[in-house]
């Protein structure tokens, strides 16, 4: 009895074993079976937003940033290889709206307007809108902007909560780096910018400092042309991503 008892544990080991071996590489050959294998996809950025995207000057000017990890994580855990495309940030909603690119990463803030144009994965990343102006400005709530000069990034949602300050004189640019060149040459007096890059950018130029202020929505999301069907497979990899604390070890990374 007790051998028949041993016999049929044994057996049903081995029955469970094989069964895990056979659905592993049955597995293995979905994923290299996946859509994605032997796909190119061409994410648009704008890689003027340190540590998000931004040139690194050191090493022959390549695009890297808390973004384009992120990214590249998610072309291997898929199996796509990963095509990067620099625009200005007011660029990266036509491009998704023309198929010219298949996902846009840049530290976008999903809302209600731009929903009308393209997808959004969920957020993985938050921020809080600030004014960064020289120092000693004393410039720390928006309605300390009146009468003043603001610049903003063209496209960016720090545009659009600029325009709802009384009495302030709009500038709008291009590129993150020059609002901040402005801002130092006392061409405008004020700059909206996120507190994930005012730190960094202030850190780096001891003349200016920044305030947070409470204005609208925040927080990063990856986006899509509208019905990609690439969305529900980059939400699952971002989940997974931050349920293993890939995220958080991105995070520590890049914002320190
Ligand atoms: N989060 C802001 C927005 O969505 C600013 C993003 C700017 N990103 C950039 N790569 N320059 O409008």
């Amino acid at each position: 009895m007790k051998k028949l008892r041993l016999l049929f544990t044994l057996s049903l080991a081995a029955i469970v074993a094989l069964i895990i071996v056979v659905s592993d590489s049955i597995n293995n050959k979905l994923a290299a079976q996946s859509q994605y294998a032997g796909r190119t996809l061409v994410m648009v950025t704008s890689a003027d937003y340190p540590p998000y995207e931004f040139r690194d000057t050191a090493a022959g000017s390549e695009i890297i940033g808390f973004d384009i990890d992120i990214a590249n994580y998610i072309a291997r855990e898929l199996g796509f290889e990963l095509k990067i495309q620099d625009t200005d940030f007011n660029g990266i909603i036509p491009a998704l709206q023309s198929q010219r690119a298949d996902f846009a990463m840049a530290g976008m803030t999903p809302t209600e307007e731009r929903r009308q144009n393209v997808d959004f994965s969920d957020i993985y990343y938050e921020a809080k809108n600030t004014i960064v102006a020289l120092q000693g400005s004393n410039l720390r709530e928006p309605e300390d902007l009146a009468g003043k000069r603001v610049g903003v990034q063209l496209g960016s949602i720090q545009e659009t909560a600029a325009k709802e300050f009384k009495d302030v004189t709009i500038v709008s640019l291009n590129r993150t780096g020059e609002i901040i060149q402005e801002v130092k040459a006392r061409r405008v007096d004020a700059a909206i910018i996120e507190d994930t890059i005012a730190t960094g950018f202030v850190a780096n130029n001891p003349d200016l400092e920044f305030n947070t202020i409470d204005a609208g929505e925040g927080g990063s999301a990856i986006a899509f042309p509208k019905g990609s069907p690439l969305v529900a497979d980059f939400n699952r990899v971002l989940q997974q991503m931050q349920s293993s604390g890939e995220i958080e070890k991105l995070v520590n990374k890049w914002f320190g």
